[in-house]
């Protein structure tokens, strides 16, 4: 029964892997010594993917430098790391499973309202993992389970997308 229930869910594609408990902790340790750095991680995406900033209103067309200093940008900073730190959290319980799939549904549809594409989620990726290997303990394992973590969540988000 559950094994059928398993590869219903891979089938839909919801879920490519399940993280293993090691993998879990490894992105929840790993995660604890950046969390904090909202501003600076948005500022990194920013950086790397300008067509993200430009999608904001409140940020297009304005110097990046400047920008990182005003309450306004904190805020948003805040959002965006906070929803991260909200599902990391939920992580590694399959109890919380309802949760994660709610919260990752809502963000994809007030996404979708916006015009929000694929590709730009995954700029945001590839610049979250960038910021990561460069700012906490790096390794094979850290890489991997970050990878499996993520492609869970891209595997629910895209099918709200
Ligand atoms: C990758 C490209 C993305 C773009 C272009 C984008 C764009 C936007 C825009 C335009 C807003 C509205 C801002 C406003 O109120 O002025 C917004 C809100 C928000 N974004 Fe994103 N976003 C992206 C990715 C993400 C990601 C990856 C997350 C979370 C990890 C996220 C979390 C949020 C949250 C929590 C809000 C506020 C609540 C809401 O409206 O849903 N965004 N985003
Ligand atoms: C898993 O989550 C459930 C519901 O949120 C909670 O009651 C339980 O204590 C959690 N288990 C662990 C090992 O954290
Ligand atoms: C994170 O890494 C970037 C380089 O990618 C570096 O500029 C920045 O200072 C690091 N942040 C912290 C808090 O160490």
């Amino acid at each position: 029964m559950k094994f059928f229930a398993v590869l219903a869910l891979c089938i839909v594609g919801a879920i490519a892997a399940p993280l293993s408990a090691d993998q879990a902790s490894l992105v929840q340790s790993s995660w604890a010594g950046v969390r904090h750095n909202e501003v600076e991680i948005l500022a990194a995406v920013f950086a790397a993917y300008p067509d993200i900033q430009a999608r904001f209103p409140q940020f297009a067309g304005k110097d990046l430098a400047s920008l990182k200093d005003t309450g306004a940008f904190a805020t948003h900073a805040g959002r965006i790391v906070g929803f991260v730190s909200e599902i990391i959290a939920l992580i590694g319980n399959e109890s919380n499973a309802p949760a994660v799939q709610t919260l990752v549904g809502q963000l994809a549809a007030s996404h979708k309202g916006r015009g929000i594409q694929q590709a730009q989620f995954n700029e945001f990726r590839t610049a979250l993992v960038s910021y990561l290997s460069s700012n906490v303990s790096w390794n094979a394992a850290t890489a991997a389970a970050w990878t499996v973590g993520l492609d869970n969540i891209y595997g629910l988000l895209f099918a709200g997308l």
